[in-house]
């Protein structure tokens, strides 16, 4: 069997808007750092029976199996396969984590369909399928830092790695604040969001945004990361509130949430926050700081699940 695992990661520069929705291209650049704490597991074979895709262990027959199999047909008039395909995904990805897991998901599935009929893809190529599967996934192609160049074309849209073994020191702590389905699934939410008035300049300021994050990575600058991090996240929110109609992922804990943030950092504690299509805050900070915040969002939050993530890999083959 041909196991395969991508790992999740997290847009530090997002990608909130789509040039082609059928073929996920974006209209700007994105920059983000994979995790190693969430990651799904796929494996894919041919079978005589019908299609099937399990996921953690259960037959799905609802809207994901179509999704998924919408994106496999995909592959296979590509690459002039018709065999029906037994596909099994396990997300190590605690739903409660508010994570998307649709990156690691597609990720893994373009890879173990290139490892089953032995393709020999390169890593770019696969980024260009997993991109089609979910934007965020062309990302997950590759581990630590990388980059989803916006491109003009499906040939040119594709991530590559930054720095794929960054000695960073950075964690990103998630807080479980919200454990239930996003109400605006990412494609609705971008959609929508193109009607602010402040959407031609979110684009405008994507070319800058990534090339200072980068440099805040080569000069290991994390101070900056954070603060660019932090901004990019409110601009993305800034628009959707300002999109007509107004919308939002926030929640009356989301700000509770944000100002332990305001606190901690008035108190000398150096942490930011990034977030994404829901209202779970996630944390950017440093090793000695991570118990101490810990404690903070525990004390304010009964019974909050916060997961500490740092750098993951990108995609592995098991076996
Ligand atoms: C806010 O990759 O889930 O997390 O292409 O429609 O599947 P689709 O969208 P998706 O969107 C992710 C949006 C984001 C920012 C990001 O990850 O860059």
């Amino acid at each position: 069997m041909n196991k395969v695992r991508a790992h999740t990661n997290i847009a530090l520069i997002k990608y909130w808007g789509k040039a082609d929705t059928l073929l996920r291209l974006p209209l700007m650049s994105s920059l983000s750092m994979t995790l190693d704490a969430f990651y799904t597991e796929t494996s894919i074979e041919a079978t005589d029976g019908p299609d099937q895709f399990y996921l953690n262990g259960s037959l799905q027959d609802d809207r994901t199996a179509k999704r998924v199999f919408k994106y496999l047909n995909l592959l296979k008039q590509n690459y002039g396969k018709i065999d029906n395909l037994l596909v099994k995904s396990d997300n190590h990805v605690p739903t409660a984590a508010g994570l998307a897991s649709s990156s690691s998901a597609f990720a893994a599935m373009a890879a173990a369909f290139d490892s089953y009929y032995q393709l020999n893809l390169s890593k770019r190529d696969l980024s260009i399928w997993a991109r089609q599967g979910s934007g965020s996934a062309s990302r997950s192609i590759f581990g630590g830092f990388s980059i989803w160049q916006k491109g003009h074309d499906s040939a040119s849209s594709y991530a590559y790695p930054i720095d794929e073994n960054p000695q960073m020191d950075l964690h990103l702590l998630a807080i479980e604040l919200n454990v239930k389905k996003k109400k605006l699934s990412s494609t609705q939410g971008m959609l929508q969001a193109k009607s602010s008035p402040f959407f031609q300049t979110w684009l405008d300021r994507n070319e800058q945004e990534i090339s200072q994050m980068q440099d805040a990575i080569s000069n290991n600058d994390f101070t900056k990361l954070g603060e660019l991090a932090e901004l990019n996240a409110n601009e993305m929110h800034a628009i959707n509130l300002s999109a007509q109609p107004g919308f939002t992922y926030f929640e009356p804990n989301t700000l509770k949430a944000i100002n332990i943030v305001h606190e901690l950092r008035s108190e000398g504690i150096e942490c930011y926050y990034t977030l994404d299509a829901g209202p779970n805050l996630k944390i950017l900070c440093q090793l000695r700081n991570v118990k101490f915040i810990k404690n903070r969002f525990e004390s304010v939050f009964d019974n909050v699940n916060i997961i500490d993530a740092s750098f993951g890999p990108g995609i592995t083959y098991l076996d």
